[in-house]
């Protein structure tokens, strides 16, 4: 069993607790977190409590203390670079939230590390994990209804009221970084390379980018890629795939969620089987530490280009407000 602790005992770290704890090769010993009172919280799912956890208020002092196998960052995002680096020299795997970093040069001494201590490093990029997107991109590969020919999707929320550090842009990224890496991640990964994009947005409440719409221009397709926190209508996490025979269209929590309009107007409703893609993420980066596969779905490699990118789109939008 792989030896397991977490940092970052927040929000989404009580998530990763409760998955942690029902996986076979984990054994979570330990949780990290500056404030004691989070140690008290129950987790949500299946309500998990830290049990016999031994608890740290400091990282540095958990992995001295810890021979960990596996170090899991679900820190705010300014501190993904520092855990991770801290985590790969201490001796451990590390599997780090989304996104990767704030900048690409931090996330590039995240991979440097993990190359330099031959540790394995994966990013939560949780969407290539989600059942839905992975339904669009079997038939994309498969060419099962044709060429695609675009691609939308969109993200938008309210802004993220759970913690402080989410409305400071510089500590979270705003919107431009925190949401919208979820499907900039997916196309460039999907996708690859454009040989064009475009972008335009707007400062919001955390003093960055908090609305971003990317478009993204391939040689047979495009993808066009929104992101806002400034709404006030319920989550949308949707997609819309026009492929030559079928146009494909997805909204989380819709019912039905996924659905496929043929030529004739039939519509189909794929019976896939849905699960958790936050527990998903995690089973497989465990077969990779063990060694049964190459990590090929989600190399922080690809992480960083999608980094990159989304880098680029900021910049491109900044540039042209004023
Ligand atoms: N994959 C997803 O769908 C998804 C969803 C939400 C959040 N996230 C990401 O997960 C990360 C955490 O988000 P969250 O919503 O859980 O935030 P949060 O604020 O609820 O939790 C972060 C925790 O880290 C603790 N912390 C802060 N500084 C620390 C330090 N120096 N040492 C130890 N602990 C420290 C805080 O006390 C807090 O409990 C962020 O990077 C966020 O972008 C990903």
């Amino acid at each position: 069993m792989l030896k397991t602790g977490i940092v970052g005992y927040g929000s989404l770290g009580h998530m990763h607790a409760d998955n942690a704890a029902k996986n076979p090769d984990i054994d979570l010993v330990c949780v990290c977190d500056i404030r004691e009172s989070q140690f008290a919280v129950k987790a949500r799912k299946n309500g998990f409590d830290i049990g016999g956890a031994r608890t740290y208020t400091d990282c540095g002092d958990m992995l001295e203390k810890e021979n960990l196998d596996l170090l899991m960052v679900i820190a705010p995002t300014y501190l993904h670079e520092k855990f991770t680096v801290m985590g790969l020299e201490a001796g451990a795997n590390v599997f780090c939230e989304k996104p990767m970093s704030l900048t690409s040069g931090a996330c590039r001494n995240m991979t440097d590390a993990a190359k330099r201590t031959g540790k394995n490093l994966m990013t939560g990029q949780c969407i290539r994990f989600w059942t839905e997107y992975e339904y669009l991109q079997t038939l994309m590969e498969n060419g099962t209804y044709g060429r695609m020919t675009s691609l939308i999707m969109r993200r938008i929320s309210r802004y993220p009221t759970w913690a402080d550090w989410f409305m400071d842009s510089e500590l979270s990224g705003g919107a431009a970084t925190d949401l919208h890496i979820h499907d900039v991640d997916w196309a460039r990964w999907l996708l690859g390379e454009p040989v064009w994009f475009g972008a335009s947005g707007a400062y919001g409440k955390t003093g960055g980018i908090d609305e971003a719409n990317l478009v993204l221009q391939y040689e047979h397709a495009s993808a066009s890629i929104r992101a806002s926190w400034n709404s006030y209508a319920p989550f949308d996490m949707s997609y819309e795939a026009y492929f030559e025979n079928a146009t494909v269209l997805y909204r989380e929590g819709a019912s039905p969620s996924l659905r496929i309009i043929l030529p004739d107007r039939t519509e189909i409703v794929p019976q896939i089987e849905k699960r958790d893609a936050y527990e998903k993420e995690l089973e497989y980066f465990v077969s990779v530490i063990k060694g049964e596969r190459k990590n090929t779905k989600c190399d922080p490699a690809s992480a960083l280009e999608g980094i990159e990118l989304l880098e680029k789109e900021i910049e491109m939008i900044k540039g042209n407000l004023k």
